[in-house]
This record gives C-alpha cells, sequence and structure tokens, in this order.
C-alpha cells in the first residue's frame, strides 16, 4: 500500500519535544546525588526547593506518597488498558509494515506500564495492591480509552492525538520531583514519541488517498479530537490535585496550560495532514499567542470517568477476564523465582507496605 520513510514525515514540533526530553535526561544526570537520605520536613522542603530529586529513602510527607502513587498507578493502567482499542486493529492492519508497527506499539505501551508500576512499588505499594484497585474501580485509567475505534483510520488518529497529548504531558513529567517517576518518563516520551510518529504517517497516507480514505481520516479526527483534548483533566478551577501536585512539583503546569501547548502543536501538524479541526472557533490570537478553541464537555468527562463511556463496561471485563487468565504465569513465575533464588521470591506481586505507611485508607 505504501512504504515511507517515518523520519521524513516527522510530524511539525516534535523536533522541540524531543530536545526537551534530552534536556531533562541531562538535568536528571547532573542532579543525581550521593546517597544521602533527606530526613524530616526541613529536608524534604530543600530537596523540592533545590530542584534536587527525592528518592525513595527520602522522608516525604504522607499525601505526597499518597498522591504519587495515585497518579503514577493511574498512569501506568492507562498504559496496559490502553492496548485495548489498539489491539482490536493488530489482525486487520492493512499491511504486515503496518501490522508489525502496531504489534511494537502495542508491547511498548505493556512496557510502559511495567515501568511505572515499577516507578509506584518504590513508594511501598504492591502492584498487586494496585491492579486490586484498578479492578474494584479504586483507581482510574484515563477516560479517552472508553472510546470504541471504529475504522483503521481511528488506529492512526488514536495515535496521533491521544499519543501526541500524551507526550505533551509527560515530557512535562520527566521534570517531576520524584525521582523514579522522572527516569521513566525519559523513557516513556522517546518511545512514545515514535508512537505518535507512526499515527500522523498512517493518517497523512489516509487524508492523501482515495475519497472513502479521506472521509474516514476526516471522521476518526472528528471523534477523536475532544477525547484528547480531556485527557489533559478537567479545567485548573475544577482540578482537585494540580495545586499540590504543583507546590510539590510533582506536575509543572496546569491542566490548561498542557492542553493549549497541546492545541498549539496540532493546528500546522493538522494542516500538513489536510484534515480539519472539528472546533468552528479555533483560531489564531494573536494577542495571546495561542489558539483560541473549543474546550471539551466537561459533564461528558465526568460521566465517562464515572464509568458512563461507550467501552467502560468492555474495557474493565476483558482486564479483569486476562488478569484470571494471567494467574498461572505469575504462579509460575513466583515459583521459578523460589525454586532459583533459594527462598519465596515475587515476580509480579510484592507485599504491600502496611496502608498507615502508603499514607492511603486501610
Ligand atoms: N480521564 C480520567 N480521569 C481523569 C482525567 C481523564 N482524562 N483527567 C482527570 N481525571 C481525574 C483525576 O485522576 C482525578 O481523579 P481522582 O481524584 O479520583 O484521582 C480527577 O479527575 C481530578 O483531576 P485533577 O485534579 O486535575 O487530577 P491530576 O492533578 O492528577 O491531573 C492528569 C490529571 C491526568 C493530568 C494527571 O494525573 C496526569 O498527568 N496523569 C498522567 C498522564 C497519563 O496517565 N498518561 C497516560 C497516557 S496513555
Amino acid at each position: 500500500m505504501e512504504h515511507t520513510d517515518l523520519a521524513a514525515q516527522r510530524p511539525p514540533g516534535s523536533e522541540l519535544l524531543a530536545e526537551q526530553v534530552d534536556a531533562a535526561e541531562r538535568d536528571l544526570l547532573a542532579a543525581a546525588r550521593p546517597q544521602r537520605r533527606a530526613v524530616g520536613q526541613a529536608s524534604f522542603d530543600a530537596l523540592i526547593d533545590g530542584e534536587h530529586k527525592v528518592e525513595p529513602t527520602d522522608w516525604m510527607p504522607e499525601g505526597y506518597r499518597a498522591g504519587l502513587i495515585r497518579q503514577i498507578a493511574q498512569h501506568a493502567h492507562s498504559e496496559v488498558v490502553g492496548m485495548q482499542p489498539e489491539r482490536n486493529w493488530i489482525t486487520r492492519a492493512p499491511s504486515l509494515r503496518r501490522k508489525a508497527i502496531l504489534l511494537a506499539k502495542v508491547q511498548d505501551e505493556a512496557g510502559h506500564g511495567l515501568y511505572l508500576y515499577s516507578a509506584a512499588e518504590t513508594l511501598g505499594v504492591s502492584r498487586e495492591w494496585m491492579l486490586d484497585a484498578l479492578h474494584e474501580g479504586r483507581q482510574r485509567y484515563l477516560s479517552f480509552i472508553n472510546y470504541p475505534t471504529l475504522t483503521w483510520a481511528d488506529v492512526g488518529a488514536l495515535a496521533w492525538l491521544t499519543d501526541g497529548a500524551a507526550v505533551v504531558n509527560q515530557v512535562t513529567l520527566c521534570r517531576s520531583s520524584y525521582g523514579p517517576y522522572a527516569r521513566a518518563m525519559v523513557r516513556v516520551c522517546r518511545e512514545e514519541s515514535f508512537h505518535h510518529r507512526q499515527g500522523f504517517d498512517a493518517l497523512r497516507v489516509l487524508a492523501a488517498g482515495t475519497p472513502a480514505q479521506r472521509a474516514m481520516a476526516q471522521d476518526a479526527v472528528d471523534r477523536w479530537w475532544y477525547p484528547a483534548l480531556a485527557m489533559f483533566g478537567p479545567p485548573h478551577n475544577r482540578s482537585t490535585h494540580s495545586d499540590r501536585s504543583m507546590a510539590w512539583k510533582i506536575k509543572r503546569f496546569s491542566n490548561d496550560e498542557l492542553r493549549q501547548r497541546f492545541v498549539d502543536i496540532c493546528v500546522p501538524q493538522a494542516e500538513v495532514l489536510g484534515v480539519r479541526l472539528p472546533d468552528p472557533a479555533l483560531r489564531w490570537n494573536a494577542e495571546r499567542g495561542h489558539h483560541d478553541f473549543t474546550e471539551p464537555d466537561w459533564d461528558e468527562l465526568r460521566r465517562v470517568v464515572a464509568g458512563h463511556g461507550p467501552c467502560n463496561r468492555q474495557r474493565m471485563d476483558h482486564r479483569r477476564r486476562v488478569h484470571e487468565d494471567g494467574a498461572w504465569v505469575r504462579e509460575a513465575a513466583t515459583a521459578y523465582a523460589a525454586k532459583h533464588h533459594g527462598g519465596p521470591q515475587h515476580s509480579t506481586a510484592h507485599q504491600g507496605a502496611p496502608a498507615a505507611r502508603q499514607g492511603l485508607p486501610a
């Protein structure tokens, strides 16, 4: 069908994001300090104020620990549950090349989930505890995952828009104050930029194709634009956690700032693709130096997060089923580790720290 050089099809603006990841990695290396434990509020404050990274052995306020567990677990769950909308298309990809790319991308997402679960485990919770919380509805995953992928063009639009939004958000998380989270983000961003680029390329081929292919590409963009904008979370004045998270430098920017950055990046990319972003109010505002745009429907976000999106039930039923089906793999890995390392080792399931230490309800 097509054979393009992905490197030559770099979406405008993506180099800048890649440079920001490189700069964040250089700063992370420079900020590495000899293992000296910070003890108490004053030393924690000094780490935050001095732009050092908080490490697992450092003292930290329980709210900081609980907030990180909440956000990192939600992030990990999003990577893992987020494989489902794309998995559908692995067997239906239009060429072997597209199939191989999609397969690699979906595998990467599983890997991102594992880096993130590992980062959260450094805070004293077990992976088992986080997965139980997901399956019992006590922890969340991002809302866009609850929308269906109806055509092949959805695979392109999903990656261009939602992986694009993920990169914009995650590039800033490379500078998160918690060391294990920031370091996981550097690696995730490098892989995620490939995901974004392959989506842009898949959509570009369709948008330059037959009238039916062009209509399919436009229809997918029309359906994915607002779920992608909603990924950045509610507006600042309705965000529960932003002020606290920003004071602790877990988050560096408000949900609105990142959403604006994403819109500004997408407009020139949509022009290159030849697709229309489905917002009649979208226009350049010279005074602000940004594009004006229509915000997502926040009531819809609330409904989808509360479990009433088109695919919530399907996503969670599938997640619980594959978890049960995989129990024998976890048991076998645990038994193998115990046999070869001379004791009861844990592969994926560590003991959770006591609830009091986690700063979480028992
Ligand atoms: N989908 C589902 N839930 C969402 C959401 C979305 N798009 N946006 C916000 N929420 C939830 C938050 O998780 C929070 O719920 P909780 O209190 O039950 O945890 C609530 O809405 C209020 O949001 P806010 O106070 O703004 O939360 P926040 O400061 O954690 O910011 C994110 C929300 C999503 C921006 C932030 O958590 C984040 O950056 N997460 C990592 C990004 C990620 O998961 N990327 C994966 C890409 S596949």
